[in-house]
């Protein structure tokens, strides 16, 4: 099978709300996350951020770990309400200085930072003025965008614009359990459409700058999430479920961004239902023009559709308790529905493990879209992991479940798709949005009764030989 180029990224990721605490220090605004998790019942026993893994004033030794990792590439996401504690208007210095200095602290270990700008933590105050379904949101984001490409630029040559569109908009507009916490399928498709042109001015301001030759020239996508569909049975209805799914799910979102324009069945479908979304003049045109350097995906899990009669189950049922099984079908009536498949392994929270999810996923992305260069920006999974008495971290489930992906990526390489990146998700123990810390995901185990001490868990020790072997070793 075909290795990894020499040049291939192996990384870890982060993201602020979800890292770094410190969530009132040095001027930082409060984002919607701060106001959300406050409020009771909407995270796994009232867990937020505020603390999280004290990232913001334990960089440096979280730098010095990844280099002695081997990391050649850290993706991590800059906090809007830092740079901007309103979301516009005066810049806050000190949020500046901080992702100054983390960036140089990387540089000075050889690690290429990939930053995102938009890790779901939109500065409240832009929420208070409908946050994204008020095109000046999308224009607050173009500028904040620009002033992070003018400070940073001269340091960081890889960007995303997004992470996961698909979720944040679904889980805030349709579902109501992220923030804002709003249950209603027309404002979702608005919403969308707002964000793809919040996506396309910022790649617009990124262009123009490294055109006048301000910034160092490098590459701009954004990050969605990848999570294909696979028809449960060859009966002709669940492949109509699945080709139901692909469309609503996945080309809805990708193919703006991709492609510039909107898939045709979806966008009869939302206009003669909710006449969404508003488009107005020149806006096909801007997306059109916003050309993206590759595209980063994350990959977890697949998920397999049934036929959903016009009867049949709703939306949406998320495990947040980590019983396994907890989590129940759910669908669009008349379109399609999620069911467990029986063959297959499923985590704690009821996540799918299909590696093979992964290669076919981004073939079917070149298939629709031709060649374009592909990084896996995050992959990983969320398990409790086991303790030994003398303290060791045994999450062996976590290095099997990334080998399997990472030699997904390498099928994938070997049929000649253009892989140049793979993230594990995450670099460090981390929140999850809704589960707290009960679930971990990182190659580092914070111990929370110990004062967020560091260790290293065995699949840090793993990773590190993976790199050292570019991926000859798995
Ligand atoms: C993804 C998010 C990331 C993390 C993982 C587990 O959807 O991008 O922040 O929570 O899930």
């Amino acid at each position: 099978m075909a290795n990894f180029p020499p040049d291939f990224l192996w990384g870890a990721a982060t993201a602020s709300y979800q890292v770094e605490g410190a969530y009132q220090q040095d001027g930082k605004g409060p984002s919607i996350w701060d106001i959300y998790s406050h409020l009771p019942g909407t995270t796994y026993q009232g867990t937020n951020g505020d603390i999280a893994a004290d990232h913001y004033n334990r960089y440096e030794e979280d730098v010095r770990l990844m280099a002695e990792l081997g990391l050649r590439s850290y993706r991590f996401s800059i906090a809007w309400a830092r740079i901007f504690p309103n979301g516009m208007g005066e810049v806050n210095p000190e949020g500046i200085a901080f992702y100054s200095r983390l960036i140089d602290e990387l540089l000075k270990y050889q690690i290429i930072p990939f930053a995102t700008l938009y890790h779901w933590d939109l500065p409240q105050a832009l929420q208070d003025i409908g946050g994204w379904e008020n095109r000046a949101v999308a224009d607050a984001f173009a500028t904040y965008a620009k002033i992070c490409f003018e400070q940073f630029g001269d340091r960081v040559t890889y960007w995303l614009t997004f992470n996961e569109v698909i979720n944040f908009i679904m889980l805030g507009y349709r579902d109501g359990l992220h923030p804002p916490g709003v249950k209603d399928e027309r404002r979702v498709v608005e919403v969308t459409h707002i964000v793809n042109i919040a996506h396309a001015k910022a790649i617009a301001e990124y262009r123009q700058l490294t055109r006048e030759g301000k910034i160092l020239a490098g590459k701009i996508g954004m990050a969605h999430v990848l999570l294909p569909g696979f028809p449960i049975s060859d009966q002709p209805e669940d492949i109509q479920a699945y080709e139901n799914y692909e469309v609503m799910d996945h080309h809805w979102f990708y193919d703006p961004v991709l492609r510039g324009d909107y898939p045709q069945t979806m966008w009869n479908y939302y206009q003669s239902k909710w006449g969404a979304p508003t488009v107005l003049e020149g806006d096909l045109a801007l997306l059109k023009q916003a050309k993206s350097d590759f595209i980063g995906v994350n990959y977890y899990q697949s998920t397999f559709l049934a036929h959903n009669p016009l009867n049949g189950v709703g939306l949406t049922t998320i495990n947040t308790t980590g019983e396994k099984g907890s989590q129940k079908e759910s669908g669009i009536p008349g379109l399609f529905k999620r069911v467990i498949n029986p063959n297959i392994d499923y985590t704690d929270w009821d996540w799918a493990i299909y590696p093979e999810g992964l290669h076919e996923g981004i073939k079917r992305i070149q298939e629709r879209y031709g060649t374009i260069p592909i990084v896996i920006t995050e992959n990983g999974i969320g398990a409790k992991d086991a303790i030994a008495a003398n303290g060791e971290i045994l999450d062996y489930p976590r290095i099997e479940y990334l080998k399997q992906h990472i030699l997904a990526c390498k099928r994938a390489i070997a049929d000649s798709i253009p892989v140049f990146g793979y993230f594990a998700w995450s670099y460090i123990d981390l929140l999850s949005w809704l589960n707290g810390y009960q679930k971990q995901y990182g190659f580092v185990y914070i111990d929370r009764e110990k004062d967020l001490e560091r260790r290293k868990k065995q699949s840090y020790f793993w990773y590190q030989r993976v790199i050292q072997t570019n991926g000859a070793k798995l």
